[in-house]
């Protein structure tokens, strides 16, 4: 069943637009504008929960006759973050717009007959995003981030529990790479054999459309974190090689379960890159797929993975 309404409906309408970077959760909400004439699209992204409604003060109850009508209303106000739908009969509802949600009001969710509570959808709505069967994740709206309250033995900012920061999850794991340079740099071992900074062996691929290195963890991890060590002793325009890399992060092979941690920035020495939450996977991929002005090979000393065991 899909849960994803989306919803794209012509608008009398301004943007109030907000960009969300490497998030499930997307909000373009709209703001109706009678001064304007003109007509462009808006949508509000939700996750349906059949059954259940919020009790809460309500915000609004605009006349609607339909789910989907309902939830278009919503984008109207800029503080409803969610919404109670209650099918009276075949074509009319009551539509109640909500300025809490499900998550600051965890206390306050009912099982009601009839309703569908609709949440903005967002990456609260997703049970691995703060880990931990106790978390209560606070989405921020504005910017697509979240906040992970944790119970107090689990420490960290993905509720991860505390764990020694220097265990790399990557060290002496196996590599792979698109093809390596030049019929050399065959040998992948030195990217994950601890050894970085003066004197360190690099990996180099081959200048390929899509240069790509993978490192197989071997079991399913939480992963928060990667680091690059570049290589060394070369210039500069060399070492930004390294920029918008993307990091994934993945399942049981390259093409499951596939997340992205992030794009490489800064550096280029040492970039250190922390995923948006603590990503599930049993593996990590570098790759530069996007066409790009600096050069489409990945050559390193090393990768460091971080996270926790799951
Ligand atoms: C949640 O429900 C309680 C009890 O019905 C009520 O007193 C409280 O105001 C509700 N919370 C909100 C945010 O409306
Ligand atoms: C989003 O906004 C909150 C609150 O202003 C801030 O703490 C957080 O760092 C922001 N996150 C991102 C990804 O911009």
């Amino acid at each position: 069943m899909d849960s994803h309404h989306w919803l794209k409906l012509p608008f009398m309408v301004w943007w109030l637009v907000t960009v969300v970077k490497q998030c499930h959760g997307q909000i373009r909400r709209t703001t109706s504008d009678s001064l304007t004439s003109k007509a462009t699209y808006g949508y509000i992204s939700v996750k349906k929960h059949d059954g259940v409604k919020l009790d809460v003060e309500i915000l609004n109850k605009p006349q609607k006759s339909t789910h989907q009508e309902c939830i278009a209303g919503c984008r109207d106000f800029p503080n409803c973050f969610s919404i109670n739908v209650n099918q009276i009969d075949a074509d009319s509802v009551d539509c109640e717009l909500l300025e809490g949600d499900r998550f600051r009001n965890i206390a306050n969710m009912t099982s009601a007959v009839g309703y569908t509570h609709y949440s903005i959808n967002h990456d609260c709505e997703y049970e691995d995003t703060c880990i931990h069967p106790n978390k209560i994740c606070i989405p921020n709206y504005v910017n697509g981030s979240h906040q992970c309250i944790c119970p107090d033995e689990f420490v960290d900012e993905f509720c991860l529990k505390r764990r020694d920061d220097t265990l790399n999850l990557a060290y002496q794991k196996p590599a792979t790479q698109s093809a390596p340079y030049n019929h050399d740099f065959v040998d992948l071992t030195p990217v994950t054999n601890g050894i970085y900074g003066e004197g360190c062996q690099h990996i180099h691929t081959e200048k390929n459309y899509a240069p790509w290195l993978r490192i197989d963890l071997g079991t399913w991890n939480y992963i928060t974190k990667v680091d690059i060590y570049n290589r060394v002793g070369t210039t500069t325009t060399y070492l930004n090689r390294i920029l918008n890399t993307e990091i994934y992060v993945y399942g049981e092979s390259p093409d499951k379960e596939r997340k992205l941690c992030g794009v490489t920035k800064g550096g280029p020495e040492f970039i250190s890159t922390v995923c948006p939450k603590a990503l599930p996977g049993k593996g990590v991929e570098l790759s530069k797929p996007s066409p790009g002005s600096n050069g489409k090979t990945i050559h390193i000393c090393e990768v460091l993975v971080y996270g926790a065991e799951r």
